[in-house]
């Protein structure tokens, strides 16, 4: 009998998939509908202290093998998201609440209100490429992730899993970190700093010049983080970055992840790529011989 479910230390998921942060969970109807696709958890959009515009547009240029955007963190506040996530509950399946600030007082006190709200876990963005002040400039800083993490772990009680960034040869030390300062898992990967010109108005595309890669384009790169990551520290891995299909997931969790994170592809093939990705990693565990992911997690590494 095979079994999707998977334990992100205190937080159970039924199936390993979840919606990443800043793909449509911006407000209670997306969360619902999320949650009803067949994903394990959603996570939410990033939310600050205050509302914040984001960048002028254009902020997303498709480039067939994966996006560049650099949205720039938009999001109605904490008070306001308090409003819609009212709304969201309750909810099929976990809620993961994503946070970003600028200090470990910021962090510590969005982090309070959103365990107040009811979400199961938190997500620490220490990793958007392209918001100055904010996510990759503290997240690649080892001191900033210790002081932030430590404070959050003090000040909530459910489970704070920490994004990464690629943009850092440091990220396994960065991970240690966490683990360190008492995180409960670490989520890799965020964005790769990039940038799209136009030739035809021989200029940046985007308006903020910068941006975050993500999708297919990104996929070898987030492997070989989690495998990284795997060999050096002993808390949960959640994979993110380019997944697609079922196949993308399994490699994922054979480099080391226990959980999986799908974004862009929803852009691509809607919510249903939950339900297929499932379904896919039902069929191959049969005919495998697996019947849990634990079993998967990591099994790369025994040929290294
Ligand atoms: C349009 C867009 C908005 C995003 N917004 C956020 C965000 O608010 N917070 C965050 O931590 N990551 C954000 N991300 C990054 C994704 O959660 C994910 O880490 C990244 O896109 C790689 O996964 P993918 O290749 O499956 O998209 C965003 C990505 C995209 C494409």
């Amino acid at each position: 009998m095979v079994s999707l479910d998977v334990k992100l230390g205190a937080l159970s998921l039924e199936n390993p998939t979840m919606l990443a942060s800043g793909i449509l969970a911006e407000n209670a109807g997306m969360i619902r509908l999320a949650a009803l696709s067949g994903a394990g958890a959603v996570v939410t959009k990033s939310i600050g202290i205050l509302p914040r515009e984001g960048y002028p547009n254009p902020t997303l240029v498709d480039l067939g093998f994966g996006y560049i955007n650099a949205m720039g963190l938009p999001n109605p506040g904490i008070d306001e998201f308090e409003k819609e996530l009212e709304d969201a509950f309750p909810s099929r399946v976990p809620i993961v609440g994503s946070i970003y600030g600028t200090n470990p007082d910021e962090f510590a006190f969005l982090g309070t209100r959103m365990e107040a709200m009811g979400v199961a876990a938190l997500e620490l963005n220490l990793s958007c490429p392209h918001a100055k002040g904010y996510g990759m400039e503290l997240g690649i800083d080892a001191d900033a992730v210790y002081s932030i993490v430590r404070k959050v772990k003090n000040s909530v009680n459910i489970p704070v899993f920490t994004k990464l960034t690629p943009n850092t040869d440091r990220i396994t030390d960065i991970a240690k970190t966490v683990e360190r300062a008492g995180g409960d898992g670490v989520v890799a990967i965020n964005t790769l700093k990039a940038m799209v010109i136009s030739i035809d108005f021989k200029r940046p595309i985007l308006a903020n010049l910068y941006g975050g890669l993500s999708g297919k384009a990104i996929k070898p790169i987030g492997i070989r983080c989690v495998y990284e990551l795997y060999e050096n520290i002993h808390i949960p891995i959640i994979g993110v970055g380019g997944i697609e299909n079922w196949k993308d997931a399994v490699e994922y969790i054979m480099a080391g992840a226990t959980a999986i994170q799908i974004g862009s592809a929803v852009g691509k093939k809607g919510l249903n790529v939950f339900r297929q990705i499932i379904n896919g990693l039902r069929r191959y565990m049969k005919r495998e011989g697996y019947t849990t992911i634990s079993e998967i997690t990591g099994v790369a590494h025994e040929f290294s």
